[in-house]
């Protein structure tokens, strides 16, 4: 199992790769109201990163996923599929993720949107907590961390709030490759893992569930959802170890004051 370590060359390709991911993300905000489709939100999107960006939708005919972006709904947990019947009302969530293709460079990054006003208090607690549980999970990474340690408080801060973390689903290496070593899980497991080391770069991308974590594929072999139908929320970054720590590569503008180190 090859661990790839990025050359600098390398992470500014990837860096660009994974603004543009957050560009769409930040693109996409204003259209999410109620009475939108999915299959708007996905043409939308489609558009931006073809014609304004010149890059390529990744999801789009990878293992034959038939979109250019996932939309996850309430309680789809991951890789939800738009279609034009599918329309936002009031009080849905939804998680949008882009990977983006570019010189030969993935970038990967997804978050949560509120529908209209009227959203629940355990649906905001519910995205708030899969955010969280992201910044926590950043903030310790630096070299010298075991891989354990992600998924370590990832877990223990989803648990402390009496939610579940699933178990399916993992962040990856990402770089010349959209998935590659080493799987990034979300909970504790046996296995304590390797140390990081300065150029590693992968996604950390929670998927919390207000219920049980127990997930299942639907009949179109892609959408993923929650067992007991509870709802779901994920953030997603791809992130890079540095010498003294580690970089969002992904990071939005509106996240930019949150990680201001002083
Ligand atoms: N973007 C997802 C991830 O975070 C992968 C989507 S694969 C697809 O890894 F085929 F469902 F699009
Ligand atoms: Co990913
Ligand atoms: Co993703």
């Amino acid at each position: 199992m090859k661990i790839f370590i990025k050359n600098s060359e390398e992470i500014k390709k990837i860096y660009k790769s994974c603004q543009l991911a957050a560009e769409v993300l930040e693109m996409i905000e204003a259209y999410i109201l109620p009475g939108i489709s999915t299959e708007e939100i996905n043409n939308i999107c489609h558009n931006y990163i073809t014609k304004i960006q010149k890059a390529k939708p990744a999801t789009l005919g990878y293992k034959g996923f038939p979109k250019s972006i996932c939309i996850s709904k309430n309680n789809v947990v991951c890789h939800g599929i738009s279609n034009k019947n599918d329309i936002l009302k009031n009080g849905d969530i939804v998680n949008i993720d882009v990977t983006i293709l570019y010189n030969n460079y993935y970038g990967d990054t997804s978050k949560m949107f509120f529908v209209g006003n009227n959203i629940s208090i355990e649906s905001k607690l519910l995205c708030l907590t899969a955010q969280k549980s992201l910044y926590k999970a950043i903030n310790i990474l630096k070299p010298g961390i075991r891989l354990y340690k992600i998924g370590q408080v990832i877990q223990n801060y989803v648990e402390s709030k009496k939610f579940s973390v699933v178990r399916n689903y993992c962040g990856h290496g990402i770089g010349k490759n959209f998935h590659e070593n080493p799987q990034i899980l979300h909970y504790k497991s046996n296995d304590y893992g390797f140390l990081l080391k300065p150029g590693m770069i992968f996604t950390i991308e929670p998927m919390i569930n207000v219920g049980h974590y127990d997930v299942y594929i639907t009949n179109d072999n892609w959408t993923v959802k929650t067992k007991d139908k509870t709802n779901s929320a994920q953030y997603e970054h791809t992130v890079l170890i540095t010498n003294s720590g580690s970089k969002i590569l992904t990071i939005r503008q509106e996240e930019k004051k949150k990680f201001m180190k002083i």
